[in-house]
């Protein structure tokens, strides 16, 4: 697990599309994220062979500021779920990141996410409706980041 620098813009682009499709960002998007000093982007890899992705299984693109880290994205490869990726990326993110609280908004319908974040530990902190364009609410979940570093 790393932070990501330029080099990788290729391997979030692809993976970043192959996650999130048409909610993916683009080239420019990337580009300015990753020269950007206030947001976080962690990356775990397949050290054990380059066959995935050219070797990127997953990434946490976050944003620090006043010791809170918002949770914008994290992604992993589909092959590469359930084996505790993600977890590890939110745990470097905070711990890296020495943030005192992290917050994310997930869509209500993204269940999978959900249950992942409520698994960390995260906790309901409020409800933002129609926040997403197809009409759903976000809602938004909150944690000490001191549990999950
Ligand atoms: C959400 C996501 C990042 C989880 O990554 P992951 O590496 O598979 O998650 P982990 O292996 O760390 O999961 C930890 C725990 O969360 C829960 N969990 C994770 N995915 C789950 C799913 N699809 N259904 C139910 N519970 C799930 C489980 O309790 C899991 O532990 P277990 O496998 O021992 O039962 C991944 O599914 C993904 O990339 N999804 C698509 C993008 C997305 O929706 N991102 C989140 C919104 S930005």
């Amino acid at each position: 697990m790393r932070k990501a620098n330029l080099e990788d813009k290729p391997d979030l682009l692809r993976l970043d599309n192959l996650v999130f499709g048409d909610a993916s960002y683009s080239a420019s998007s990337w580009e300015d994220a990753l020269r950007n000093p206030a947001v976080l982007i962690y990356i775990s890899e397949d050290l054990k062979g380059k066959k995935q992705q050219n070797g990127l299984t997953g990434f946490v693109y976050a944003l620090y500021a006043d010791n809170t880290l918002e949770i914008v994205k994290v992604g992993v490869e589909p092959a590469s779920r359930r084996k505790h990726i993600g977890t590890q990326l939110i745990r470097h993110a905070c711990k890296e990141s020495n943030a005192q609280k992290c917050l994310v908004d997930v869509s209500e319908k993204n269940k999978a996410a959900l249950e992942f974040y409520y698994t960390l530990g995260f906790t309901f902190l409020m409800r933002r409706k129609k926040y997403y364009a197809d009409g759903s609410d976000a809602e938004v979940l909150e944690h000490t980041c001191k549990v999950i570093k």
